[in-house]
């Protein structure tokens, strides 16, 4: 059941929208689509005492995944630790992002006297066919060896390395994984509008073990990780204060070092040695959350009737949850139902043809965040982009409520990705410390670090001029290519054997 908005207003501290907005009025608004918006907005509006709740909640589920396999929320076993900043080799990565596969050579320097930079890279970068999404295995990995390939060739790498003597080989895999070990990644289930048959249930490392054997390509798979888990060794690698890696981009995840003594599912090294199972030496381990699939069972997040619409469309209806309503792949597909509704009830774009506006997903955040943007006079650059994105005309209330409700939902998602955070912070007893975030929100945003900064201070309390406890977003180094690399140096050097 969707909560009424009266649900999750706090009225002590709700405030219209008129009051919050940092937009400048551009016109006024015609009395109905003025009563639209403060609708709107009491229902996209989360008020600090909700917030509370909502990480209250959050730090439950988190303990829940620590403690057992099978929760709503993982908390999946990463199998690394922190760097020492030393580590060192040449490594091939390759990088599953959700529009692009990344293949870099990184090159790491440790602290070697002399080198300018700790790590070099080369790179290329290529397009994800729109049908490899909703396609089968074999036309994924088929599609990843045959980029592999080309760039050997490309970087003539064949002139290094040999089947016989292997390039080691680090894979970012941004979905949820179960993991033994690191060198192995059991898929549970597909996010992020993903839906390849034949992965699901399946270890994605053999499977693309077996197709580097196929193509006979001379790569030797050392790990597999996530992207929060590479954002946050990447980071922490030049950056000792790094304290999360978290992803604020097209989807919605971080990653966090676990004291092994907390990880209550984790088997004790006696009962692997038993079992045959990879025994792990450290005392903490990374932890990759994978809490965009907070409260799933719908218990606390403030869902409008627009996030069911999302949910009940999405390949995985159900799942996700908190990552529907903050990340942004969904920021702009929200946008897009609100002025559908509008339209339908001729609240909108009267007599124009809103056929391109009727496509899922044909707007995406970056629509959003030009909006909020936009200092060009009479707004042209907002009438260029309706005209250009959805061959629209839009007269100057439907531009000023457009933006309004651009920044209602990029407010609401901020501050949602402020709640996994400070999750994560309180339940450790985090006080201060670096979260390097990297992800299209996250950075291409214009104002998403400061209404995350604003939204964690009032779930912490922080008080103005408090400046000594202070939990900071800064910008993640390169996890999918630097981070992975030096996952795959200390998984080589644990296994007692320096590559180069
Ligand atoms: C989704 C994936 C997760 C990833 C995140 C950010 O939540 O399930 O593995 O870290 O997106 O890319």
């Amino acid at each position: 059941m969707a909560p009424s908005a009266q649900q999750h207003i706090d009225d002590e501290s709700y405030s219209s929208w008129r009051q919050r907005s940092e937009l400048e009025k551009m016109a006024d608004l015609p009395p109905e689509l003025e009563e639209e918006l403060t609708t709107l907005d009491k229902d996209f509006w989360v008020s600090g005492k909700k917030l509370k709740e909502i990480v209250q909640r959050f730090r439950e589920e988190l303990d829940e995944g620590l403690s057992k396999n099978g929760q709503n929320i993982p908390m999946n076993l990463a199998w690394t630790g922190l760097p020492s900043g030393k580590e060192k080799g040449t490594v091939l990565t390759l990088d599953l992002g959700g529009t692009n596969l990344r293949v870099c050579k990184v090159t790491l320097h440790g602290d070697r006297k002399g080198a300018k930079e700790k790590s070099e890279l080369d790179q290329k970068q290529y397009k994800l066919p729109k049908d490899l999404k909703t396609g089968d295995a074999d036309g994924l990995w088929t599609f990843i060896a045959e980029k592999l390939e080309a760039f050997v060739q490309d970087k003539k790498l064949g002139e290094e390395y040999s089947k016989e003597k292997p390039m080691p080989l680090g894979f970012t895999f941004s979905y949820p994984a179960t993991q033994d070990r690191i060198d192995h990644a059991v898929l549970q289930t597909w996010t992020k509008g993903f839906d390849i048959k034949g992965v699901e249930g399946n270890d994605v490392a053999q499977q693309l073990r077996e197709k580097l054997e196929e193509k006979n390509l001379p790569f030797e798979l050392i790990c597999v990780i996530n992207d929060t888990v590479g954002a946050m060794i990447a980071s922490a690698y030049n950056d000792p204060k790094t304290i999360i890696g978290a992803i604020f981009g097209t989807g919605c995840n971080a990653a966090y070092m676990a004291s092994l003594s907390d990880i209550k599912k984790l088997p004790s090294n006696s009962e692997r040695t038993a079992n045959k199972q990879h025994v792990y030496t450290g005392d903490k381990m990374a932890i990759n959350c994978e809490y965009g699939a907070f409260d799933n069972a719908h218990r606390i997040l403030p869902r409008t009737k627009f996030d069911t619409q999302i949910d009940a469309a999405s390949p995985r209806p159900g799942e996700q949850t908190f990552e529907k309503l903050s990340a942004g792949l969904y920021l702009g597909e929200l946008f897009r139902l609100i002025l559908v509704d509008l339209a339908d009830r001729s609240l909108l774009f009267q007599s124009q043809d809103t056929s391109k506006l009727r496509e899922p997903y044909a707007i995406d955040t970056s629509f959003l965040s030009h909006l909020e943007d936009d200092e060009s006079p009479a707004f042209t650059a907002t009438r260029d982009l309706f005209s250009s994105t959805l061959s629209l005309t839009p007269t100057d209330p439907e531009v000023e409520f457009s933006r309004r409700i651009a920044e209602m939902i990029a407010v609401r998602g901020a501050r949602l990705c402020a709640c996994g955070v400070a999750a994560i912070c309180t339940k450790e007893g985090i006080r201060e410390g670096h979260v390097a975030a990297d992800g299209s929100v996250a950075n291409k945003h214009p104002k998403f670090k400061r209404r995350w900064a604003d939204a964690m201070g009032e779930i912490l309390g922080w008080e103005d001029g408090d400046g000594a406890a202070r939990i900071e977003i800064t910008s993640a180094e390169d996890g999918s290519g630097v981070g992975c690399a030096i996952v795959a140096a200390m998984e080589i050097e644990r296994r007692g054997g320096a590559k180069e």
